[in-house]
């Protein structure tokens, strides 16, 4: 897709983070734009932003682990609009921890947005968009913990990695049948976001009992919030997205100083040995030396 003028953009997560800085690509693009959010604070705040920066732009409140709000996503999306071309499943959640360490609330709550949402999302929008047979374009989030595997960051990495299934699955089935909606798999570094406080979209049934924290983990949530903090900007992420979509591109990577860590486990795994622990290198792109 090249031309975005008057196209229809729903994004999901767009209330913060890349999600925001995706729709603020879209409304600087003329699209119209519907922000889908569980955070309704920051979701009026964002509506009202991108408005006032003259985007047409539609609210609705949306928790992506559950099919009838993306269901009614879609329904309010047509009503508005009539049409959908970009779907951009982008909402997600951290929680991690060795697997038999995360609690049971961790897994369910990381599996129910970062994965069941992505579902939810291509379930009910790409009959729609096959439907429109117009040009159309789905870019789902996944990580660079989609590509690799950081012991520590169990839960979440397996729901990225499985996005990313999901999405090469996606692509090779539409592409089988000629399809107009093309797909992208968006597997970014470190960004600037809010990531950091993913805790309080967690719903209360899934909290976990507060236990004490750990020094070593402190430090570790310490170190990747200030790595966070370097990390690329959201509209940055947009541009490298969008130029995606221009050209066609499946695969996403907007930090290619991670290829060494991805590479890592690609070569050993082709070589049938036995995964190594990326936590070094990962720690060297975290260091505020680079
Ligand atoms: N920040 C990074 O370094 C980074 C790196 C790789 C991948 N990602 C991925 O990027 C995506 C966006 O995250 P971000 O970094 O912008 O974080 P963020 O916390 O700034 O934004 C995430 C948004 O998702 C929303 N959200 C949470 N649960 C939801 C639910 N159940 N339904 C609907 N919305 C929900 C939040 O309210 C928030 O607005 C996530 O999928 C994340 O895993 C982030």
């Amino acid at each position: 897709m090249r031309d975005f003028k008057g196209k229809v953009a729903v994004i999901t997560g767009a209330a913060s983070g890349i999600g925001l800085g995706i729709a603020e690509r879209c409304v600087g693009e003329g699209l119209q734009v519907v922000l889908a959010d569980i955070d309704e604070e920051n979701l009026a705040r964002a509506e009202t932003g991108l408005k006032t920066a003259g985007g047409t732009v539609l609210a609705v409140r949306t928790d992506v682990s559950k099919r009838s709000d993306v269901e009614l996503l879609a329904r309010r999306t047509l009503d508005t609009f009539g049409q959908v071309h970009l779907l951009f499943n982008n909402a997600g959640v951290a929680a991690g921890g060795a697997p038999w360490e995360a609690t049971w609330n961790d897994w369910e709550w990381v599996i129910n947005v970062n994965l069941w949402g992505v579902i939810h999302g291509v379930k009910v929008f790409t009959p729609l968009m096959i439907a429109q047979n117009t040009e159309c374009h789905i870019v789902n989030t996944s990580s660079t913990a989609g590509l690799t595997v950081g012991g520590a960051i169990g839960p979440y990495s397996v729901t990225k990695h499985a996005v990313v299934a999901l999405s090469e699955s996606l692509y090779l089935t539409l592409q089988q049948r000629n399809s107009l909606v093309k797909v992208s798999v968006l597997c970014p570094g470190l960004v600037r976001t809010d990531i950091i406080n993913t805790e309080r979209h967690r719903p209360t049934e899934l909290r976990n009992d507060p236990v004490p924290m750990s020094p070593e983990k402190q430090a570790a949530l310490a170190a990747f919030k200030a790595a966070l903090e370097m990390g690329m900007p959201p509209l940055q992420v947009a541009a490298v997205v969008f130029d995606a979509i221009q050209s066609e591109r499946f695969y996403i990577l907007p930090h290619p100083e991670w290829n060494e860590v991805i590479q890592l486990r690609t070569d050993r795994l082709l070589r049938m040995e036995n995964p190594r622990n990326p936590a070094e290198a990962i720690m060297k792109l975290m260091s505020p030396r680079r």
